[in-house]
């Protein structure tokens, strides 16, 4: 088992991470807190597969409660929260209590924000069972529900006691889900990590066919970078931000097709193919690094129907999206993969003209 810390002061936390250490979870948890109350926040089929693991190495299973919640997207409401408040309180739970949240990036974003919340806070453990989960959203503690408003507007910062990422779970990830947590490596491939890059460029095939030692060096490799940019940014300031490298083209995407026919990882890698175009046509990434770029995110099959793409459309979800400030659009971009850039330069022509070479583009 491997541990990286993430240094946040007082709220510092380890991830531990490894192929097979769902069973160490009992154990885990005694080293950091003597809590005897114990409640699980999960998804039916996500518990009845690791359900048994997690909780094999507790003595008293008394201790322990299993609330369960819908699958999906849809479960990140306040309507789930407060459901998840009466079923705590009804069971009378204290303050002492520890919330382990065992699912995606949709358990541990709802259970952190209840986490957070519940008489003012408890303890809480992520057990991420995505790849985009613990490459991603288990780490850095942002927590949070949807609004009918937009996506992830009510939130809390909550950092973990610990996160317990067993990549062994990822075998039984379905394809989809694999995509968009690749999505998600990758981005630390091309703004932070070359070498990690170069390695992506031979070994996302492996990856997608879900080889173990290649998926525990994803997930270290990733998990690495996003620490290290948490621990540079704990609130969201400004460094965080570089983290939504593709993520303006994307969301134009996902927007467009009313956040139903894209998932989000698919969106990010699609746009991680339009921020390399922007760079390419605005003459700050050679052709040679661009076509390197495209060879690894080309790599990962997203279904698209481009011919009904518009790009008005599309500048016009940019246009609207959080990220823009004083009218120009602020993009993260990658002129030397390995390293970022922030662009506040790119006109709505610049744009407009990406958007059609992105559909004209196979
Ligand atoms: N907090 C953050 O910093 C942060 C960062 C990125 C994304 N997010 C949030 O994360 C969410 C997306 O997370 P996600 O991609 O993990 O989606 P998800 O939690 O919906 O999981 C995707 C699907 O995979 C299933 N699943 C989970 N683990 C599985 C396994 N081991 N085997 C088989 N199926 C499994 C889930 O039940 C679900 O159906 C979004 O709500 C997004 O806003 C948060
Ligand atoms: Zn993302």
């Amino acid at each position: 088992m491997k541990t990286i810390n993430v240094n946040l002061r007082q709220d510092s936390y380890p991830v531990y991470l490894g192929n097979g250490i769902l069973d160490q979870f009992a154990q885990i948890l005694a080293k950091h807190t003597s809590a005897r109350q114990i409640v699980v926040i999960s998804v039916k089929e996500i518990f009845e597969r690791y359900g048994e693991a997690l909780l094999s190495g507790f003595e008293n299973n008394e201790q322990v409660q299993v609330l369960l919640i819908p699958d999906g997207e849809k479960a990140k409401s306040l309507q789930q929260v407060e459901a998840l408040y009466t079923r705590l309180l009804e069971k009378k739970f204290e303050r002492g209590m520890v919330i382990a949240a065992l699912g995606g990036g949709v358990v541990g974003d709802l259970s952190g924000f209840v986490a957070a919340t519940y008489l003012r806070g408890v303890d809480f453990v992520q057990v991420p069972t995505t790849l985009l989960a613990q490459v991603d959203s288990s780490i850095g503690g942002k927590t949070g529900v949807n609004h009918p408003l937009g996506k992830n507007l009510i939130g809390a910062f909550k950092q973990p006691m610990f996160v317990l990422a067993d990549t062994e779970t990822l075998q039984s990830l379905p394809d989809a889900e694999m995509r968009c947590g690749l999505g998600e490596v990758i981005k630390y491939g091309f703004i932070l990590n070359r070498a990690f890059f170069e390695y992506l460029k031979e070994n996302t095939g492996k990856a997608l066919q879900k080889d173990p030692e290649t998926l525990l060096h994803l997930v270290e490799t990733s998990a690495r970078e996003k620490a290290k940019i948490v621990e540079q940014d704990e609130k969201e300031n400004n460094l965080r931000m570089i983290l939504n490298f593709g993520h303006t083209f994307g969301h134009a995407l996902e927007a467009e097709f009313n956040y139903e026919g894209l998932k989000h990882g698919e969106a990010v890698i699609l746009g991680m193919q339009c921020a390399l175009l922007y760079a390419r046509e605005a003459g700050r990434m050679k052709t040679e690094e661009f076509e390197r770029g495209m060879e690894v995110l080309r790599q990962i099959p997203v279904p698209l129907q481009k011919n009904a793409l518009n790009p008005d459309a599309l500048l016009e979800h940019m246009t609207r999206d959080k990220k823009v400030h004083d009218k120009n659009i602020r993009l993260i971009i990658v002129e030397e993969i390995g390293t970022y850039k922030i662009d506040q330069t790119a006109g709505e022509e610049q744009i407009k003209t990406v958007w059609q070479k992105f559909i004209e583009m196979n």
